[in-house]
């Protein structure tokens, strides 16, 4: 495989993704602990939005946007075993999550926000924060598993997975809920699916989930939830709205259920109504993505039930910032796709 000299990448000016500069860098070559990676595809997630507008807390400036991709080996590094070139890899989210809990220092390697990200032709990343790409997935899906998936198998089947016949409650069809539905599915979990649209929820139909509910035409979609569940509640939430949600969140899931609290798209002010959640006895426990030991479990289950990522879009390289105006208005379902090789 040869190698440019220079590359194609994208920088953010910390203002408005429209203004995300396409430009040419040198291109440097592996370190002796680390492999070059040919970027095919980058997937986008809501947190892209916010770090094209400065708004992600320890962000880079200037920063290459984008924590997802999936490429190839291009080369490795002097000390490097058991990969070699041409083998199909992702890199984890934050490159030194390895395994066990989040800390402080993992956080500062978080691609695309803390450090320099995917939205380029090629990357240099450490040997200790690859995986393998699912052989039955294409280069677009692969890239879609680092961020979106992991923090749905890390909510649902991390420290506490979920058990066969458990409720699970995911909000809208996003990346992240999206995956929850699918990860949930494969696991023999009985899946509730909310969202705007009720041609989405079709689509959330036909990946399984069992039950689906509009949430804006039935505003009282938490009295539904309890109505599916004969009165008890929902096992696991996949909670991804925030304060704009969390109060029905509280209503929907059982006594001593798990509120996987995620993110923030919901519209909206609420307080953590502390009295009902300790009268509930409920479990929140905050996500952070996933560990590179998680990403490889997660690629067993994603293997053992071929489960395909639902690619909505798939953008060409040049055409990103119309593929971040395509995710800030909502109209996906699952993923948004840039391709960034040709071939
Ligand atoms: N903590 C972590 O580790 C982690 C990791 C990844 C993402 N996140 C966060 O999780 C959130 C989702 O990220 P994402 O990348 O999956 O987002 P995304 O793909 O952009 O999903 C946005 C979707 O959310 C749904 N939505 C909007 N308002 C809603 C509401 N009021 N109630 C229910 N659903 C609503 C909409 O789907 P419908 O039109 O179908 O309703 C919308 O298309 C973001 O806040 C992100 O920052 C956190």
């Amino acid at each position: 495989m040869s190698i440019p000299k220079t590359i194609r990448e994208y920088r953010s000016q910390g203002d408005h993704h429209t203004n995300l500069k396409l430009q040419e860098s040198p291109l440097s070559g592996p370190k002796a602990n680390e492999v070059l990676v040919k970027i095919h595809a980058a997937s986008l997630q809501y947190r892209d939005l916010m770090v094209s507008k400065g708004r992600y807390p320890g962000q880079k400036k200037d920063v290459v946007p984008c924590s997802d991709m999936a490429g190839e080996i291009a080369a490795v590094g002097q000390d490097v075993t058991g990969w070699k070139v041409g083998d199909r890899v992702c890199a984890n989210f934050a490159l030194d999550h390895i395994h066990g809990d989040v800390n402080h220092d993992i956080q500062q390697t978080g691609l695309g926000g803390q450090i320099d990200g995917v939205l380029r032709e090629y990357i240099n990343v450490p040997v200790h924060s690859l995986v393998r790409v699912p052989d039955h997935l294409s280069y677009e899906e692969g890239s879609t598993l680092p961020c979106a998936a992991l923090t749905a198998y890390n909510a649902l089947l991390g420290p506490t997975p979920l058990k066969g016949g458990d409720f699970v409650l995911v909000l809208g069809t996003g990346g992240v809920s999206i995956f929850g539905l699918q990860l949930a599915v494969a696991s023999g979990a009985t899946v509730i699916a909310t969202s705007s649209s009720d041609e989405k929820l079709e689509i959330a139909k036909k990946l399984g989930a069992h039950h689906v509910i509009n949430y804006n035409t039935t505003p009282d979609w938490d009295d539904v939830v309890l109505k599916i569940t004969e009165g008890k509640g929902v096992d696991h939430v996949i909670e991804v709205g925030g304060p704009g949600t969390i109060q029905k969140c509280i209503k929907a899931v059982r006594y001593a259920g798990w509120i996987h609290i995620i993110g923030f798209v919901a519209q909206g002010q609420g307080d953590l109504p502390i009295r009902a959640a300790i009268g509930k006895a409920l479990i929140f426990r905050g996500i952070q993505i996933g560990s590179v030991k998680q990403f490889e479990d997660m690629n067993r289950l994603i293997k053992a039930h071929q489960i395909h990522p639902v690619v909505d879009t798939v953008f060409p390289f040049e055409k990103a910032i119309e593929a971040y105006s395509y995710l800030e208005s909502q109209k996906h379902v699952g993923k948004v796709v840039i391709k960034i090789s040709k071939d």
